[in-house]
């Protein structure tokens, strides 16, 4: 087993980062359908090549302000390159459980594709995650690794890196314990997708 930053490193020296920004591409723009423009802060963890911050950013958040991060410095270095000519996009190398945000930034929407069951802890992640949106924004977690999707189970082996299996229910229940409120899941459907159905679930941060 290696590090995820070992991984995706070289998936993007390979140019793997544009194939798998291909595949994900129309599940993404089903959840990215459901986001109303605004003129705030959108965060993306695990941006991969830029292609889902890089629509969203000339899309809904063409007014606002967008920020990625990725622990990869390779798909770091591509990405900048690909999101070069967008002046309100930030792309940052870190680790996003570790990650310090540009201070008094609270975000409106944080958006993740095929990232969270690389933390080693999934709880933690939700729980950064709420602690920096801000009241009534959302958090939106796709994933394609989990216990409901036999399909992905071998993924760990076939990556060589570790992965945290979760339920449908586990998502849910740890977006409930973290604070969001309205939690919802939704399954989305690509006919041409070799990975399965993935699972999306969405939680809001109540106003206080
Ligand atoms: C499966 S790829 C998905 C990339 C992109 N979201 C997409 O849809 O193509 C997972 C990405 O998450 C990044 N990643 C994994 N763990 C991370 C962490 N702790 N913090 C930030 N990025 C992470 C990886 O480097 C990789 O670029």
């Amino acid at each position: 087993m290696r590090p995820v930053k070992d991984v995706f490193d070289e998936w993007s020296k390979a140019g793997r980062g544009d194939d798998m920004a291909k595949r994900h591409w129309p599940r993404v723009k089903q959840a990215f359908s459901r986001i109303s423009p605004s003129a705030g802060n959108y965060l993306e963890i695990g941006v991969g090549n830029g292609y889902a911050i890089s629509y969203i950013a000339t899309h809904q958040f063409s007014g606002g302000k967008c920020y990625g991060i990725d622990v990869s410095g390779e798909m770091v270095r591509y990405c900048r390159e690909n999101l070069a000519h967008l002046d309100h996009v930030t792309i940052e190398h870190a680790d996003f459980l570790l990650w310090r945000p540009p201070k008094p930034k609270l975000f409106d929407i944080v958006f993740s594709m095929e990232v969270f069951y690389y933390f080693h802890d999934i709880q933690a992640g939700l729980d950064k995650a709420f602690s920096i949106i801000a009241s009534g924004g959302q958090l939106w977690v796709l994933v394609n690794f989990y216990i409901e999707n036999a399909i992905s189970h071998d993924w760990p082996r076939r990556l060589g890196t570790p992965m945290q299996l979760w339920s449908q229910a586990d998502y849910k229940k740890g977006f409930e314990k973290s604070g969001f409120a309205d939690v919802n899941q939704q399954l989305l459907t690509d006919k041409n997708a070799e990975d399965g159905i993935t699972l999306c679930t969405v939680g809001k941060k109540p106003s206080v």
